[in-house]
């Protein structure tokens, strides 16, 4: 199962040798932008971790206390979902604890890249 994975992922990246790039610079912005909060590696820190984050249910990872609002949000991340919150997390979900903004659309865009390679 892995070794197709794997498999799936190297032909994804022989096609598309610019999605690699954009998550390599989507470390980047993670490193300087969120990595103050956030791991991808499992350990909650101020926020939850982001491992896995993609495809997952909002405020779902395991240990981490979530404001009510995450909670209830009923919300799925996905690349059009990360791409809003991240743009202006409490428009999306008012009253969630985070607060910080990327208003630079490349920056969202490679940051979401780069969490879906998580
Ligand atoms: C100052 C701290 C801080 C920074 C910086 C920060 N976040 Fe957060 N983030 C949080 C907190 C706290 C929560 C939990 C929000 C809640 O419960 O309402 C959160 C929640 C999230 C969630 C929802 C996760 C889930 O399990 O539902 C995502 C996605 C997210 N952050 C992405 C990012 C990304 C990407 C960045 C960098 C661009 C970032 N955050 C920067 C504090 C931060």
């Amino acid at each position: 199962m892995q070794k197709i994975g794997t498999l799936v992922l190297l032909g994804l990246l022989a096609a598309e040798p610019l999605l690699a790039q954009d998550a390599a610079e989507g470390e980047t912005v993670f490193q300087r932008r969120c990595s103050a909060c956030h791991t991808i590696d499992g350990a909650n820190r101020v926020g939850p971790s982001l491992q896995g984050v993609v495809g997952r249910d909002a405020g779902t990872f395991d240990g981490f206390r979530y404001s009510g609002a995450m909670e209830e949000s009923g919300l799925m991340w996905d690349a059009e979902t990360l791409m809003k919150y991240l743009e202006n997390p409490r428009d999306m979900v008012p009253g969630t604890r985070m607060v910080l903004r990327l208003p630079d659309e490349e920056d969202r865009r490679n940051v979401v890249e780069f969490l879906a390679t998580r």
